[in-house]
């Protein structure tokens, strides 16, 4: 099966000189339809480098990206926002929700931006809610949801565009161990049921599990179908440390994601309505994200 999406020796260089921060380099990957690659690395080691590449937020100083037959190095901005629309679904480590509309509304967002009719809207945020595990909280604000239920309506939205790639950012950073296994398990049937290409970055081993491959990033370079983790029960200091960024069992169910049902294509979140991937302090700034960098094509 060809690949949905093919990277050729992307490099990503933040600045210039001396100062110049390799955030990623020389990277081959290719990630096929169904098929879910889980990213693994240390801090820094340019994890959300890459998935801001694979997202078309931003454009590598070396090297090219083709998702869905288009090489998105060499694309206009004005067909990447399409691209965007009809191919991608993101989900961020801090959930991305915009505060203000509730769990529907936030899922609708991307429907209503793509023009869908309102009953469609409803029937189709009800079905997304349902498949994970939310159907009865629709009406309730981000405020009002637990970590957990929060990044599920962040993957009901992601999902809301029926895209065909998957980019999950820590999608579980910032859950309790329960909650974060069963977000995975959401994750990884949504992107075996729906033929889904998932790029899913975590420090998490149980993630690493589940994936049907595993790349590890060290130092920007990647070196693709890592060996899996040793299973982690009786942990080491560094794996307890690891593990000790989720917190103690909730005991959230995803029961009622048994509906099968297809999904529609992520529109782009119109601007100063998208949610910031992670607002870190001194990232991307918009010009460094919006500068059309240097993309020497290597073959
Ligand atoms: N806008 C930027 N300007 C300068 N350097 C940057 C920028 N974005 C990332 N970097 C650098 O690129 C490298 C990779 O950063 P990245 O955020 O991709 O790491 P990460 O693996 O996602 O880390 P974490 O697990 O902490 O989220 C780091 O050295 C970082 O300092
Ligand atoms: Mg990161």
């Amino acid at each position: 099966m060809s690949p949905i999406i093919s990277v050729r020796g992307v490099t990503r260089v933040f600045g210039t000189g001396p100062a110049a921060v390799a955030g990623c380099r020389d990277i081959d990957l290719d990630v096929t339809a169904g098929e879910l690659l889980v990213v693994r690395g240390p801090s820094g080691a340019g994890k959300t480098t890459l998935l801001t590449l694979l997202g078309t937020l931003d454009r590598p100083s070396l090297g090219t990206i083709v998702i869905d037959g288009v090489d998105t190095t060499a694309a206009p901005e004005a067909e990447l926002v399409g691209i965007r629309r009809r191919l991608l679904g993101f989900v961020f480590q801090r959930f991305g929700l915009l505060p203000a509309l509730t769990a529907a509304e936030n899922v609708e967002l991307p429907l209503r931006l793509a023009g869908v009719g309102r009953d469609e809207r409803s029937a189709r945020v009800a079905l997304l809610l349902e498949r994970v595990g939310l159907a009865e909280h629709g009406l309730q604000h981000p405020d009002e949801l637990s970590g957990g239920q929060q990044q599920r309506v962040g993957i009901a939205r992601a999902l809301a565009a029926e895209p065909r790639v998957l980019l999950a950012d820590e999608p579980t950073g910032q859950l309790d161990s329960a909650t974060a296994s069963a977000v995975m398990d959401l994750v990884v049937e949504l992107v075996h049921e729906n033929g889904v290409a998932g790029v899913v970055t975590t420090h998490d081993p149980a993630f690493m599990e589940r994936a049907d491959r595993v790349a590890h990033l060290h130092d920007g370079r990647l070196t693709p179908n890592a060996p899996p983790p040793v299973a982690p029960p009786s942990s080491s200091p560094s794996e307890m440390k690891e593990s000790a960024r989720s917190a103690p069992n909730t005991g959230a169910v995803m029961a009622a994601a048994a509906s099968r049902r297809s999904c529609i294509s992520e529109p782009e979140l119109e601007p100063g309505t998208e949610p910031e991937p992670e607002p870190e302090p001194g990232r991307r700034s918009a010009s460094d994200r919006g500068r059309s960098a240097r993309n020497t094509q290597r073959r």
